[in-house]
C-alpha cells in the first residue's frame, strides 16, 4: 500500500515509517520538521510541509495516490497546551480538519489516528478500557477528543474509515538503535531518567511523592514503541473488513510507579540514578492503566515487550550512542 505518514519524522511515526517499510509499503513522510528530525526518516519519501498550509496538502495529494493516512503529528506536551492552548488547537484540531478535508478531496478513506490517554481525564477507577467516559482535563486531550468526534461523524456522513488508538506511555527504542525517542526539551520519564545514567549532572527530578499510590509516585502503563506500530499495521487490516470509526486502547496493562521505573533502570544500565523529589507537576493523573483487551480481540494485538526490564533496554541501547 501506499501510506501517507504525517509527522513520520517524529519519535512514534519513524518507527511506524520503518515498520511499514519492512512489512512493504510504501511511504511519504510529510512533517513540517517542528519537533521531528531529517535524520529520523531513513525510510520512503519525505516531503517537508505543515498541515496548516492546505495548498500544500493539496499539492501533495494531487501528486501522489495514497491507499491510507496514518496521523502523528501534534503538539503533545499537557503542560505546554494548559499554557498555550491557541497553539494545541491550531495546530491538532484545525491541521487535522485540513488533512482529513485533503483526504475527501482526493477520495482517500482509511485513516489511522494517533489519540490517547488523555481523551480520559482522570481515571474513575481502575484500569481504562474503552466504555471508560472520555472527559479531558487539558487542552491536549480535549485536542485529541475532538478528533475523534470529527471521525465518528465523517465516518456518519462520509463514509470515512478510521482507527483511533489512545496510547499509554510510548517507550524505548527500534531494537536495531537507529531511530528512537529524542525531544527537546526532554519531558518524558524514560529518557529523563537514561540521561541521568549517563550522566549524574542530569539528576531526575521525581514529580511528586504524596500520590496515593503505593510509593507516592505516580503510575504509567509503559507500552513498547514497536508493539504501538504492530497495533497500527493491524488496525490497517481491520479497515478492509469495518466501516465506521473505531478506537482502541493501547498499553500491557501492567502500571510502573516513578521509583520502580528508576529501579529498572539501574538494573538494565549498572548505574546508580541520581534524582531529587520536587513538586507535582501540575496535571498529572496519579495512576493511568490501560485494559487493552478489545485491541487484543478484535485486532489480534498482541504486544511482544511484556517486560518493562527489555522495554528500557532498547530505550538505553538507543540512548547510549543518539544518532540525532
Ligand atoms: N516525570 C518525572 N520526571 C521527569 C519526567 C516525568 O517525575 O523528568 C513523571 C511525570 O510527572 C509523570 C510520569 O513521570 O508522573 C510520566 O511522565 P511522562 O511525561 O513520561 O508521561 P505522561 O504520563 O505525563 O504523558 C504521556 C504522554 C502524553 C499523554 C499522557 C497521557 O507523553 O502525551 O501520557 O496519555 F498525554
Amino acid at each position: 500500500m501506499n501510506i501517507l505518514v504525517c509527522g513520520g519524522a517524529g519519535y512514534i511515526g519513524s518507527h511506524m515509517v520503518k515498520m511499514l517499510t519492512e512489512a512493504g509499503h510504501h511511504t511519504t513522510t510529510f512533517d513540517n520538521l517542528s519537533t521531528g528530525h531529517r535524520l529520523a526518516v531513513q525510510w520512503g519519501e519525505l516531503v517537508i510541509g505543515d498541515l496548516l498550509d492546505e495548498a500544500a496538502l493539496r499539492g501533495l495529494f494531487a501528486e501522489r495516490r495514497f491507499d491510507a493516512v496514518m496521523h502523528f503529528s501534534a503538539k503533545s506536551l499537557v503542560g505546554e497546551s494548559v499554557a498555550q492552548p491557541a497553539a494545541y488547537y491550531r495546530n491538532n484540531v484545525i491541521g487535522t480538519f485540513n488533512l482529513l478535508e485533503a483526504m475527501r478531496a482526493a477520495g482517500v478513506s482509511c485513516f489511522v489516528f494517533s489519540s490517547s490517554a488523555a481523551t480520559f481525564g482522570n481515571p474513575v477507577a481502575g484500569r481504562i478500557d474503552e466504555q471508560h467516559p472520555q472527559a479531558p482535563i487539558n487542552p491536549y486531550g480535549e485536542t485529541k477528543l475532538i478528533v475523534e468526534r470529527m471521525l465518528r461523524d465523517y465516518a456518519a456522513a462520509y463514509g470515512l474509515r478510521s482507527v483511533s488508538l489512545r496510547y499509554f506511555n510510548a517507550a524505548g527504542a527500534d531494537p536495531a538503535g537507529h531511530i528512537g525517542e529524542a525531544h527537546d526539551p526532554e519531558t518524558h520519564l524514560i529518557p529523563n531518567v537514561l540521561k541521568a545514567a549517563l550522566d549524574p549532572a542530569k539528576q531526575l527530578k521525581v514529580f511528586g511523592q504524596d500520590y496515593a499510590t503505593p510509593d507516592g509516585t505516580c503510575v504509567r502503563d509503559y507500552i513498547h514503541i514497536n508493539d504501538l506500530c504492530q497495533a497500527h499495521l493491524l488496525a490497517l487490516g481491520h479497515m478492509e473488513h469495518h466501516q465506521g470509526a473505531h478506537g482502541f486502547n493501547l498499553g500491557n496493562g501492567q502500571g510502573f510507579s516513578i521509583l520502580e521505573i528508576i529501579r529498572a533502570a539501574e538494573q538494565v544500565t549498572g548505574q546508580k540514578i541520581p534524582y531529587q523529589a520536587c513538586e507535582r507537576r501540575p496535571g498529572d493523573p496519579p495512576t493511568l492503566v490501560a485494559d487493552a483487551t478489545r485491541a487484543r480481540q478484535q485486532l489480534g494485538w498482541q504486544p511482544q515487550y511484556t517486560e518493562i526490564t527489555e522495554i528500557l533496554r532498547t530505550a538505553w541501547h538507543w540512548h547510549r550512542k543518539q544518532l540525532y
